[in-house]
């Protein structure tokens, strides 16, 4: 039977933080999960969840998968904790590490993030940063997975903001060996250290391809998928954002573009009719909701390694 492994990082702050096949046990143990061929209890592990942003599918997902690993969670809500007040990370980071087991953190520096690991004694989470969204890129993988039996030979196409989610498929298609293409306008491509770092992963394959040119990213293309233009923090761009990013829509003539059995993938919320078409959203080619799901999947099986 597949057992939860120790991982080597104590933390899982970055998509960088799991070995290659740490990755792919992770993913292995998800599909367990979901096949509900694995029933692991980690009894009475609580994971203490703050979110400094909005949150439907992580917020859920993670509720949802501690109870189904026999846990519980207990929602930190800044508002009503004294995060909100602005009391220092190392103190908040001391006393929580001294309740729960594991925390998940969602906010807008990611070395607010790192400061938060360095002081806690528990495991940390990343549950979003302006930077990174790690966790939704381990259930894109498993996505993927799922279509494409491995992922030799597939061509992922990101199609928009060159954003927390674009940076995490990256470095995770670096760690893979996945041929990663991202569509954007002039001015939003990815974070440069994260493209160098993938580069550097990537060796002598030139498998990482960042351009403004959306009809070559998506030629023959096996995954299309795409994410908002103005992520969480940056609603007074959005207008400007809005004009800039005319163009870059996964529309069905953009999809005729693809290969013709690729998928289309979004991490959600989406803003119908701007990244993407309700048309496109709702066609057989979508596999956006397996997706939301597979975040619970993939979520459980990372806290049992977490927690293991
Ligand atoms: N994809 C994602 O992280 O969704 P939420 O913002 O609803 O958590
Ligand atoms: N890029 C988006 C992802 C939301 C899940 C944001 O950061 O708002």
């Amino acid at each position: 039977m597949l057992n939860p492994i120790k991982l080597s990082s104590k933390n899982f702050l970055s998509s960088l933080n799991t070995s290659y096949d740490e990755f792919l046990h992770i993913l292995e143990l998800a599909k367990s999960f979901k096949n509900k061929d694995l029933n692991i209890k980690l009894k009475e592990k609580v994971l203490g969840l703050i979110f400094d942003k909005a949150s439907t599918r992580t917020r859920v997902s993670f509720q949802v998968a501690m109870s189904r690993l026999g846990g519980t969670t207990v929602d930190l809500n800044p508002t009503t904790s004294q995060i909100g007040r602005g009391e220092p990370i190392r103190d908040t980071a001391r006393v929580l590490s001294r309740y729960c087991d594991i925390i998940a953190i969602r906010t807008f520096n990611q070395s607010d993030l790192e400061e938060y690991a360095k002081w806690s004694t528990k495991p940390v989470i990343n549950a979003l940063t302006d930077l990174e969204h790690p966790c939704q890129a381990l259930a894109d993988f498993m996505t993927i997975r799922e279509e494409f039996i491995d992922f030799k030979n597939v061509v992922l196409t990101f199609i928009g903001d060159g954003n927390n989610v674009a940076n995490s498929l990256i470095l995770c298609g670096a760690l893979l060996g996945v041929e990663v293409r991202i569509a954007c306008p002039k001015g939003y491509e990815p974070n440069y250290l994260v493209v160098n770092k993938a580069k550097e992963i990537y060796k002598d394959k030139n498998l990482l391809k960042i351009t403004n040119d959306i009809f070559s990213a998506v030629e023959g293309a096996n995954v299309l998928y795409t994410d908002v233009w103005s992520s969480m923090g940056e609603e007074n761009q959005k207008e400007e954002k809005d004009k800039d990013f005319l163009g870059f829509s996964i529309d069905s003539n953009l999809v005729q573009n693809a290969d013709k059995d690729a998928i289309i993938l979004h991490c959600l919320p989406a803003y119908r009719g701007k990244e993407i078409t309700n048309e496109v959203i709702e066609s057989k080619k979508s596999r956006i909701f397996e997706q939301a799901e597979n975040r619970m999947h993939a979520q459980q099986a990372l806290l049992s390694c977490l927690l293991s």
